[in-house]
This record gives structure tokens, sequence and C-alpha cells, in this order.
């Protein structure tokens, strides 16, 4: 449980706010780069604050103001030029560092351009890592986009999945701590949809939190597992302030305002071997639906849907001050601490935790994780459809988000050389 104030304090995210400030100093990402394949602009909310992110003719992305400063128009409706953005109400252009560069009457009457020197548009400064845009609105100097090593490896097909939930960040992020919801949610749950009542998933047994540089990893002994299992050597990993890491992907959940979370997806799988090399053009990206048209309920056929289900179930804002935590919750309680603590950091002037601004230490972010060697070396075509191998469900079909639009399933196809199935939990 936790006192009304402190909940307040650990779910907003206004720049005013003491957790806005700390959830400024990390890159947060909010869209994937083949968005620009087809569009100039894109609207951006990301923590409370109206954006448009941008890609002029020259390849720059910026992140300004959704208004201009001129007379407010928005600029999600303005036209890229080779360097900038330009303003479809009266023409004024401004660059990816919020300068204004173009102000065409003024500039023609006034070719001082006083005006021009004295107007800024708030700008934020954007990065490309993973296929990914990630956008800093923290104070400078911005610290390095964590280079985590996933995102160099080799020989497979990433997708990008974006789903916007209709709930506050903290409770989705509490999931990345929570094992023993998967035995609930992911299996008995998902057992009882498809009617198999007698189906009991394994219970778990011990579980374990420890922190690391990057986050808090969780451990587990299962009744089918020991403490030889990688579900205990090596776990699963929460990454600090909003991101869950498995073994095969990321999910960030990345606060658009205090009521509303994107959820940012990042999917590896690798080829079996007999398609290596094999070099992805580019890093397709779609957008998951939530509702199940035919019911107009949550969807609940997929992983992340089932976890979007326990999200929004909570309220928009969870009430922390009526739950009842128990020992399976530790991990909860700790994500808290931690931000609590982080809280106190920033106040002192120092950085909060799993923050990189060394090149050196940013070249490669390695940490132990779960089907390493899989990912390092490959697996054999026979592996893969091996039916009775559990372990390679989800490279058999795409298990975590329905709605997995054909060109994605196409390509996926294509560069594992097999017909997926419907990967359905239901
Ligand atoms: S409102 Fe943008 S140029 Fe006038
Ligand atoms: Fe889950």
């Amino acid at each position: 449980m936790l006192e009304q104030e402190r909940n307040e304090l650990l779910m907003n995210v206004g720049a005013e706010t003491p957790m806005g400030q700390l959830l400024r100093r990390y890159w947060m990402p909010i869209g994937a780069i083949t968005e620009f394949i087809d569009k100039e602009t894109k609207p951006v909310r990301l923590m409370g604050e109206d954006l448009v992110l941008y890609k002029d003719k020259s390849g720059t992305f910026g992140l300004v103001d959704r208004h201009c400063p001129h007379r407010r128009a928005d600029l999600s409706y303005a036209y890229v030029e080779e360097c900038g953005l330009r303003c479809n109400y009266h023409g004024w252009l401004f660059n990816e560092k919020g300068d204004c560069i173009g102000q065409p009457f003024e500039d023609t009457v006034d070719p001082d351009q006083k005006l021009r020197e004295t107007v800024k548009i708030k700008n934020y400064p954007v990065e490309q890592k993973g296929g990914l845009l990630w956008a800093y609105l923290g104070p400078q100097p911005a610290p390095l986009v964590p280079n985590f090593e996933p995102f160099s490896w080799k020989n497979g097909f990433v997708q990008i999945v974006m789903t916007e939930i209709p709930c506050n960040w903290l409770q989705c992020q509490e999931n990345s701590c929570d094992p023993v919801h998967f035995e609930w949610m992911h299996s008995n749950w998902s057992s009882r949809l498809v009617g198999k009542s007698d189906q009991i998933a394994p219970k778990h047994l011990v579980i374990e939190f420890e922190e690391f540089d990057w986050g808090i990893s969780y451990k587990r002994v299962r009744e089918d597992t020991d403490k030889n299992h990688p579900l205990w050597t090596i776990g699963r990993h929460c990454l600090w302030p909003n991101a869950l890491y498995t073994g095969d992907h990321f999910e960030w959940r990345v606060p658009v305002d205090d009521e509303t979370t994107l959820s940012v997806g990042w999917f590896f799988n690798r080829v079996p071997n007999d398609r290596e090399p094999y070099v992805q053009d580019s890093i397709p990206h779609w957008f998951g639906p939530l509702t199940d048209e035919k019911t107009g309920r949550w969807i609940t056929s997929h992983v992340m849907n089932q976890d979007f289900v326990a999200w929004v179930g909570q309220g928009v804002r969870a009430d922390r001050t009526k739950e009842n935590l128990g020992r399976s919750d530790r991990g909860v309680a700790m994500i808290r601490k931690q931000f609590l603590d982080d809280l106190k950091r920033i106040e002192k002037g120092e950085d909060p935790k799993a923050i990189v601004r060394d090149e050196k230490s940013n070249e490669c972010i390695k940490f132990p994780l779960m089907g390493y060697e899989r990912m390092m070396n490959g697996y054999a075509r026979e592996m893969l459809e091996d039916k009775e191998n559990i372990l390679m469900r989800a490279t058999r079909s795409f298990v975590f988000q329905a709605g997995q639009p054909d060109h994605v399933k196409v390509a996926y196809e294509e560069a594992l050389g097999i017909k997926v199935v419907d990967g359905s939990r239901t």
C-alpha cells in the first residue's frame, strides 16, 4: 500500500513534477524510423508536452513544440524543407535546434531580421537507435542513449510494435517486476480462455529480486524447474526506468501524460542457420489494436494484450492506497523505493540510476540474457520445425501482440523461410 501523496508523486509526469523531472533524465523511445518513409510529421505527446516529430528533406529529425511561436498554428500540419519545418499558416521556418530560420514576410520588409532573432521554438534532441527514434526532454548535458547489446545483434528480424494504453505509466512498469503473473495471467487464464480448465501451470515456488546497474532482475523456481534453470540463474530484467527485457525483446512503457502510456515493443527473432547471413534492410513498425471489434472488449489473445488488460483494469491511475501487497510483490516495492531514492539523488544534483555518459561504457551494454547462446550462434531448422520445442514457439508465430499486419508477416516469413502459425494464446 502507498499513501495517497506518494502514489500521486510517483505517477505524475508533468515538467513541473518531481517524477516528471526524474523521467526527463532518460531518453524515451517515441516512434520508429520507418514511420517517416511515408510521412513528414508526427504529433507526439510525451510526459504531458504536445510536440511534433519531423524528418526534414536532408534526413534530420527534429522534435519541436506542437504550436508555432508566431500565432500558435498546429505544426503537425506544417511541411518540411531541405532544412527544417515550415509552418503552413504564414510560412515561418524552424530548424531542429529551435532557431527561426525564415519568416517570409518579415524577411521581405525587415532585412535586418530583428524579429527572427528573438523567436525560438521549444525543441528537444532526437536520436536514432535500433530502428527507434529517441527523445530527451531533460537538462543538458544529455546522457547517451543506452546502447543495449541486442541493438547490434546480427542475423535477426526485428519489428517494432506500438500501442497507446489508456492508463498511467507506473502500473505498466510495475508489471516488469512481477514474476507470478506469468503463471496466472499468461498460463492459467490463457488455458481457461480456450476452455482447458484442467490445464494447470507449474506453480512458482521461490522468487528472488536482485538490483543491478541497469535495473532489477527477477529470478524464479517453478515446480518444473530448479536452481540450475536459466529462469533462476539468469532471470529476466526490469530495466530502468521504464522497460522490461525478457531475452528476445524489450518493452518500454513511455509516459504520454498522467493518464496514458505508449507501449513500445522491440522484438528480435534470430533466423535459422540455413538463412544466414541475413541482413534486414529496414525495421518495420506497426500499431497494435487494443479492442476486439466484435465484442468491444479488450483483446485477450496475445501475451502483451493480456498485460494491457491487467494494466487498464487497475484504473486509469491505480489507487495504491487500496492495494494489499504480498511477498510476490517485493519487486514492485523495490521499483517504488528506487524511484523515491532517485528523486533524492537528483535533488542533490546527482545522476539517478542507469544513466550512461561515458562513450566507452556505452559501446555495448551487456548483461546476462536468457537464450543468449541461441541469439549468438543461431539454431538449426529442425529445432524450429520441432513442434514440441516450446522455446521456439515465439519464433514460429508472433505471440506478443494481436494485429500483426500482413506485410510484416510476409517479410518475417521470407526472412526465416517458414509459414508462421497463429500466435494467439487462445
Ligand atoms: S502561425 Fe505559424 S507562421 Fe504564423
Ligand atoms: Fe505479462
